[in-house]
């Protein structure tokens, strides 16, 4: 297996392979399956909401990719005048810089800086994105989903509904059939903010916003994702959080740290540590800490070992942003797109990739083959290392 892996390594590394998780399925017999909001994805690996996924040109290039799904950019809502609450969210900023960071335990890895922050183009070129979404995700080529940002009030205001209202049902609209899935955002410029200083208040939105989205969305069928931030305080702060979001199908966690001395949001090791740390001691609480929603990793995926960690702390699916904007020099791959060369090395890689990983877990004993396959969603459900193969999840 393991001479099979390093030949395919350099063979796709001249040409990704269309359908790499069904060749990986035929080729070694694991099953990459994976999930978000309910929807089966052949394998685990999508993208962040960004400035990556901003134009139907970069979701062409993730669907020829072969990449599991993609959240679009964060936009601001809006009510029907076009007044947005979180107005000072929409500001223009194309500049990004990609660059290395060291962590606190002395780990270089990758960041992005940049100053901007959700979409800063009319809500109706948003609303044709989201059309195009809604046509990729219906015919099967590409799970497309938008995200939101919404008004957040001090403790003693109300929500304003009306933005809630007209956001959700334009969204709604221009999705077309099905069920909208939707990534609600709490951003790291939102944890840098003065409105996020006081606990309570935070707690107030993750139990009240899912309620007043799907009650915004009316009779429209739903899948709601929260995406956690990093608040400014500890880890057991991010599992109070975790536990008092209500009403959602999916928890994203965490979105990036954030730097107060140069206010910018940034990852790394750093983000991966502690968002790794949190989750698994979520895990490991009692059942009545809160109830188990599926949960969806993000923030320094650079390897399909990183892959594996998140789903060994429960995550169906990762989102990345940074490892798919490396410098080319950094791909081991020679050719494809930026999203091919980081699929590339995410599951091949030798040592590091996803293939790589099973296979040593396999040999570990703490993943079994059922069915003579092994499955990545069994990772993510086992409750303990070392689960029998009868004890493991259907
Ligand atoms: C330049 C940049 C812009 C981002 N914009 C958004 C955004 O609008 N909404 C959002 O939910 N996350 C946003 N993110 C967060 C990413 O989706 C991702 O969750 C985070 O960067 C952690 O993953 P990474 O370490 O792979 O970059 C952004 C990240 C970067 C680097």
């Amino acid at each position: 297996m393991h001479a099979r892996l390093a030949g395919d390594f350099e063979r796709f590394g001249r040409a990704f392979p269309r359908d790499a998780a069904a060749y990986v399925r035929e080729a070694y017999g694991i099953d990459l399956t994976a999930r978000y909001l309910g929807h089966p994805l052949p394998h685990p690996i999508g993208k962040g909401s960004g400035q990556l996924s901003l134009n139907t040109d970069q979701l062409d290039a993730d669907r020829e990719a072969g990449l599991a799904f993609v959240v679009l950019k964060t936009v601001i809502a809006e009510d029907t005048a076009g007044t947005r609450s979180m107005g000072a969210w929409a500001v223009h900023e194309a500049r990004m810089r990609v660059g290395r960071r060291r962590a606190a335990d002395g780990r270089d890895g990758w960041t992005v800086t940049w100053k901007g922050r959700g979409w800063d183009r009319p809500f109706d070129d948003y609303l044709a994105l989201v059309r195009a979404a809604g046509d990729l995700t219906r015919s099967g080529e590409l799970l497309a989903v938008p995200s939101v940002k919404y008004h957040l009030p001090r403790l003693d205001e109300p929500f304003r509904a009306s933005e809630y209202q007209h956001t959700t049902r334009r969204l709604a609209e221009a999705w077309g059939d099905g069920e909208l899935p939707l990534e609600k955002d709490f951003s790291p410029t939102l944890a840098g903010d003065p409105l996020a200083d006081e606990r309570a208040r935070i707690l107030r939105w993750l139990r009240e916003v899912p309620r007043e989205i799907r009650s915004a969305a009316g009779a429209t069928p739903l899948r709601l994702a929260v995406k956690l931030m990093n608040a400014r305080f500890d880890d057991g702060f991010q599992r109070e959080m975790m536990a008092a979001t209500a009403g959602v199908d999916a928890l994203v966690c965490f979105n990036r740290l954030w730097d107060p001395a140069a206010e910018v949001a940034y990852g790394g090791w750093d983000l991966s540590a502690r968002n790794l740390r949190v989750l698994r001691a979520a895990r490991a609480e009692p059942a009545s800490a809160g109830p188990r929603r599926p949960l969806v990793g993000t923030g320094n995926v650079c390897s399909g070992r990183v892959v594996l960690d998140y789903a060994r702390a429960g995550c169906e699916s990762v989102e990345l942003h940074t490892f798919l904007q490396l410098p080319l020099r950094e791909y081991p791959a020679t050719a494809g797109s930026r999203t091919q060369r980081a699929l590339h090395a995410l599951l091949f890689h030798p040592v590091d990739g996803l293939v790589a990983g099973i296979l040593e877990l396999e040999a570990a004993g703490v993943l079994h083959r059922r069915g003579g396959e092994l499955r990545f969603l069994d990772l993510c459900g086992m409750s303990a290392p070392g689960a029998k193969p009868d004890e493991a999840p259907a």
